[in-house]
């Protein structure tokens, strides 16, 4: 098979547009269904129909509206939620944006239960597992067909990277493991391809403290107008084109993903995985930490137990 259905949940907001623009650029895209429950949906999908791609772009407005957009997809892509303010932490963002993954996912239950989930909303490291969970009381949980998108973290990691080193960030491996909040965010730098060009360890722990504070660093440069959303855009869009790609049959379609995991103690945990037919293929695990990048390890692991126990509460509440 080489087309594809994707939706989009939460199409007509700051990351989704940008998304869905992204997306309905991908030759592996044919339908593309953009659901929201903003007014302008409608019209976004007219807009983005326009574009001489192959993509048939449908809009989708409202609840009543949401199964016909589910049906038949391959992939849904989750940016649905309300967003970050100044001064707001991602989990601020909980009930919220916990009972919008809720639905949707019952919904994908019902509609689509062999699509693969992209959840972006956040708290990312809680909504996986309420997604996860969701599944589990509809019957038709699949691990491999959940994941938490967390590649904005290594396209930071690697631009960054980039920067210090004078070389097209796009030639930069760099895996980023964890989750996708604070000091959950851990850029493994000892295995950065090329080798990062920093001198001392200070140097080290100043650009992981970049890496995992840079959407407060986008929150508080964008004052009161949101949180990361073009980045978001396009780091969804890779993910869900390596996901396609996957599908497809493609080999050795490598990505970082939030996901679960039976690697640490955490149920859920991200780090490199091999994208297939069915969704997650293999997870490759995450190689040989030094002393600094365990004590992040050490460090994120009760953070990511607390963040995931709220999402499993909230799902069996
Ligand atoms: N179903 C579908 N869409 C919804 C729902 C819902 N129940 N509730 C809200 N939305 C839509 C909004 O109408 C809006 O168009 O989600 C969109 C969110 O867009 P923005 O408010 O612009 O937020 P954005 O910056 O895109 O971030 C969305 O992604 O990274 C995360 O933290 C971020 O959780 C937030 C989400």
């Amino acid at each position: 098979q080489m087309n594809y259905k994707v939706v989009v949940a939460g199409a007509a907001g700051g990351i989704g547009q940008p998304l869905a623009l992204l997306l309905k650029q991908n030759p592996l895209v044919t339908r593309l269904a953009l659901y929201d429950i903003a007014p302008v949906t409608p019209g976004v999908g007219v807009d983005l129909s326009h574009m001489d791609t192959p993509a048939k772009v449908t809009g989708h407005k409202g609840p009543e509206e949401l199964p016909a957009a589910i049906k038949g997809a391959d992939v849904v892509v989750i940016p649905a939620g309300v967003p970050r303010k100044p001064g707001m932490t991602r989990d601020d963002l909980f009930n919220t944006n916990a009972s919008i993954v809720r639905d949707l996912a019952a919904c994908v239950a019902q509609n689509a239960p062999k699509a693969i989930m992209a959840i972006i909303t956040n708290p990312v490291n809680s909504m996986v597992p309420i997604a996860s969970e969701v599944m589990k009381k509809a019957g038709v949980y699949d691990p491999a067909r959940i994941l938490g998108v967390t590649t904005l973290d290594v396209v930071r990691a690697a631009a960054f990277i980039g920067e210090i080193n004078g070389v097209d960030p796009r030639s930069v491996t760099i895996p980023v493991i964890g989750g996708h909040s604070g000091v959950t965010i851990i850029p493994l730098l000892s295995q950065s391809q090329p080798a990062v060009k920093l001198s001392d360890q200070e140097k080290i722990k100043a650009l992981t403290q970049r890496i995992q504070e840079a959407g407060t660093e986008v929150v508080k440069a964008k004052a009161g107008g949101g949180s990361a959303t073009l980045s978001m855009a396009y780091a969804g869009a890779r993910l869900t084109g390596s996901v396609l790609r996957g599908l497809k049959g493609e080999s050795n379609v490598v990505e970082c993903a939030y996901i679960k995991s039976d690697l640490t103690e955490s149920p859920y945990f991200a780090n490199p995985v091999v994208l297939g037919p069915n969704g997650v293929a293999k997870n490759l695990g995450y190689g040989q930490l030094n002393n600094y990048e365990q004590q992040l390890l050490k460090e994120a692991i009760p953070e990511l137990l607390k963040n995931i126990k709220t999402g499993v509460d909230f799902a069996n509440k």
